[in-house]
């Protein structure tokens, strides 16, 4: 990289502060606050993630938001046990899911190739591919959801094959992973875990 590059590089980082925000400061949230999300919140977040890459922009990721408070009885019995209170406070709850047809859709949203027709009659290829990428994109709602003033609680503690039942009959979509949602309590967080250091899970090859 030349100097000029390496400047224009830095000229674009993000302020201390917002690293700090999105990444450093933030948590994941297990007790809420009894303060409702507008839906327009959850639009903002969607409408920030979608911009996150995938492969052949397939965007496999669908984003079921469970409100009511009868919406959310039908995913208790799926829960694991440790789930169960939280996600009855959490003012709402995101089932990340993935399309089984999202290659139906890559006409519109790869139109400079035929990409439907290399996935199409490949079920191992559609779910390794759906399951990366609504991966990929869930982390990116996480991401966003924070960068608009939400707190997140991620879970994969839940019974996939019973959601999918309940939210999903006709097979079509799945489920990936789960996502409390709102505004947590900050006082009552588990301290914080450490992470790797660069050395221990990076190479530089
Ligand atoms: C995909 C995923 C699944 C998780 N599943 C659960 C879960 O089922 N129950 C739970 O209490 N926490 C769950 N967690 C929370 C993690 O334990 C937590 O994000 C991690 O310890 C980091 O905590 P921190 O963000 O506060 O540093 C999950 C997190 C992710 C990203």
């Amino acid at each position: 990289m030349t100097q000029t590059q390496d400047a224009a590089v830095h000229s674009t980082k993000l302020s201390e502060d917002t690293l700090n925000r999105l990444f450093r400061q933030e948590r994941t949230h297990n007790v809420w606050l009894p303060k409702r999300v507008p839906s327009e919140v959850l639009r903002e977040a969607y409408e920030l993630a979608r911009w996150g890459p995938t492969s052949a922009n397939s965007s496999p990721a669908r984003f079921v938001f469970l409100e009511s408070a009868a919406a959310k009885a039908r995913l208790l019995p799926a829960l694991a046990p440790l789930n169960v209170e939280k996600t009855k406070a959490a003012p709402v709850t995101a089932i990340v899911a993935w399309d089984t047809e999202f290659h139906e859709k890559l006409p519109k949203l790869f139109p400079r190739a035929d990409m439907r027709s290399y996935f199409l009659g490949k079920p191992a290829l559609i779910e390794e591919t759906a399951f990366r990428n609504s991966s990929l994109q869930g982390g990116y709602f996480i991401i966003a959801a924070r960068a608009v003033g939400l707190d997140c609680g991620p879970m994969s503690g839940f019974d996939a094959a019973k959601v999918n039942a309940e939210f999903f009959p006709d097979g079509k979509w799945k489920a990936n992973f789960l996502c409390n949602l709102g505004y947590g309590d900050h006082s009552k967080l588990f301290p914080r875990s450490p992470r790797f250091e660069f050395e221990e899970a990076c190479r530089v090859l």
